[in-house]
């Protein structure tokens, strides 16, 4: 994709599973260093079953979105075509908002421990972290994203009522945030209500704020609602500097191999890195592209089409105009 749309310079980073395999090496020394000196970074599916403990993905990925602070979880939620909805009765009106998942702090830091691991006194502990700064940045540039693209309303999402402590916090930097925000309007939801209210009523949301395990688990509820996981894009940014593009699917290991997997989650994920070096027209056309062969039904099985993922990928690199 990239190539047919030519001025990219590629560079193919080997850190895959099989290379974990044969080497013991997830990110090299420096690594980190190296993945800053690029302008964008494209990360292919991670989740191979054969690394037991999923460390390969834990450095890789989390540890690329920790260690260059790519603070913002980018997930837009877009139905192509009314017939990949799961829900009946919708159009592609209907279903069109965006995630912003906080991506470097919450239950993903890693803070905590077990005691007495693998006896029946066991203790696990994970401490969940929400920083003033680490909540502020991502509510502030979920009304940015609002307020820059034209979209009428944030909706900030926690468990307020039963995480009393680090969703105070929460509550706060909202109240504080939104109040710089006059122009947008703001709503709250608790979590458990947004994951119902995505199924019952996607056309009301617009921009959804919240923290990073919450905005795992609704960003799966979003790939289901455009047609499943193998559909769904993301950016993990952070605005100014290299940031990182992947789709939101894993490796999907029953698929490996078999030319089944859908390409159009990591297409997509490649418009939205185009979009954010600036090439707006390039990201415009690979999603035109990608809406043609949708409406065509030039696409692999899992949303309804024939073909392999090979045969869905030239679909839409022909359709580039
Ligand atoms: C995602 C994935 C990852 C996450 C996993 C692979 C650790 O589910 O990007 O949504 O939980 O962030
Ligand atoms: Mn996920």
């Amino acid at each position: 994709m990239l190539q047919a749309l030519g001025g990219v310079e590629l560079h193919h980073l080997p850190w895959g599973a099989d290379h974990y395999l044969a080497t013991g090496e997830t990110v090299p020394a420096n690594g980190y260093d190296l993945l800053r000196s690029f302008d964008a970074i494209l990360i292919g599916a991670l989740g191979d079953p054969r690394v037991k403990d999923n460390r390969h993905a834990r450095d890789i990925l989390l540890g690329t979105r920790f260690e260059l602070d790519l603070y913002v979880n980018y997930r837009p939620v877009r139905l192509l075509d009314a017939r990949l909805c799961p829900l009946k009765d919708r159009t592609a009106a209907d279903i069109d908002f965006v995630v912003l998942r906080e991506n470097t702090e919450g239950l993903y830091v890693g803070v905590g421990g077990r005691f007495k691991a693998g006896t029946v006194d066991e203790i696990a502990v994970q401490e969940e972290i929400n920083t003033y700064k680490g909540v502020h940045r991502i509510v502030r540039h979920a009304f940015e994203v609002a307020r820059t693209r034209g979209r009428r309303s944030v909706c900030m999402a926690d468990k307020s009522n039963a995480m009393q402590e680090g969703h105070a916090l929460w509550q706060r930097v909202f109240r504080e945030v939104s109040a710089e925000y006059p122009d947008v309007s703001s709503r709250h939801l608790y979590i458990d209500a947004l994951a119902m209210m995505l199924v019952q009523d996607p056309a009301q949301f617009d921009v959804i704020v919240t923290n990073n395990l919450f905005g795992d688990i609704i960003t799966d509820i979003g790939g289901a609602l455009q047609g499943g996981l193998g559909m769904a894009a993301s950016a993990n940014l952070h605005p100014g500097r290299t940031s990182m593009f992947e789709p939101v699917h894993g490796s999907a290991p029953p698929l490996a191999g078999r030319d089944e997997a859908n390409p159009i989650g990591a297409i997509l994920s490649v418009a939205l890195m185009l979009e954010t070096l600036g090439r707006h027209d390039d990201a415009k056309r690979i999603e035109r592209a990608v809406e043609s062969a949708v409406r065509d039904s030039a696409v692999t099985r899992d949303v309804g089409g024939k073909l392999g993922t090979a045969s869905a990928g030239d679909a839409i690199r022909q359709r580039l105009a």
